[in-house]
């Protein structure tokens, strides 16, 4: 059977990860979550302090960083320059800053690149913000997830009083909205439906569900 190119875009919080994993999963395909790619990079600005709006500090760190993937059946590990940074990227510091530095031409020429590469033999399900418009134009299929602000802030409220984090639901949807806003305003590669991309609402569908809707269009495809 052909193995496909899989392109899921859309905003922060509508599950694309969890949904991309499992389905990727199912098919025995490579999941590449091109989110942690921006994120590594952001860690690395962070750390070594790279003023992001010196465009020249920025190109040499884009020239020098290596981020690789190690994509395993349960989980992608995530490594800049050798260092385990798979926990690191998630802290809020990271998710605070990541939306300036993914705007960067620079990043996203850089990290394009490798996403293309990391997709070239198929069977690969890539999720992010422009894989459909920018990185794979010709992805076998395209899938737009989305949901209200108001249920994706939800579902990060609960996933933080799990873990026993303090943050108010206020917050946390004013932060997804602004990070909305920033993703789809920018420059370079704004947060878009590809036109020929299927549009799937999952404000009122669980995870399983949302899988399996993901599916049926996959298996159309797979005819
Ligand atoms: O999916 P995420 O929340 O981990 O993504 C982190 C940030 O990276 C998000 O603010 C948008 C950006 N991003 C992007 O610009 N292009 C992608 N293909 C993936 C993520």
């Amino acid at each position: 059977m052909k193995k496909l190119t899989i392109a899921i875009d859309g905003p922060a919080g509508a599950g694309k990860s969890s949904v991309a994993k499992l389905v990727a999963n199912k098919l025995h395909y490579l999941y590449i979550d091109t989110g942690a790619m921006y994120r590594a990079f952001t860690w690395e600005v962070l750390q070594r302090h790279v003023d992001i709006a010196d465009p020249k500090s920025v190109q040499i760190l884009a020239d020098t960083i290596q981020i690789r993937l190690e994509i395993g059946r349960e989980q992608c590990r995530v490594y800049v320059n050798q260092i385990d940074v798979t926990d690191a990227i998630r802290t809020s510091e990271v998710s605070s800053h990541v939306s300036a530095v993914a705007a960067l031409a620079v990043v996203r020429q850089k990290l394009v690149q490798l996403q293309r590469e990391m997709a070239t033999s198929g069977g690969v399900i890539l999720d992010g913000r422009d894989i459909g418009t920018v990185v794979l134009p010709d992805a076998d299929v395209k899938i737009f997830l989305t949901a209200s602000v108001h249920s994706r802030a939800m579902r990060r409220y609960l996933e933080v009083r799990e873990r026993n984090e303090r943050e108010t639901l206020e917050h946390i949807e004013a932060a997804i909205a602004s990070r909305d806003y920033m993703d789809s305003h920018r420059d370079i590669s704004p947060l878009k439906q590809a036109d020929d991309a299927i549009l799937l609402d999952n404000s009122e569908l669980n995870l399983e569900e949302t899988a399996a809707a993901l599916m049926k269009i996959i298996e159309a495809r797979r005819q």
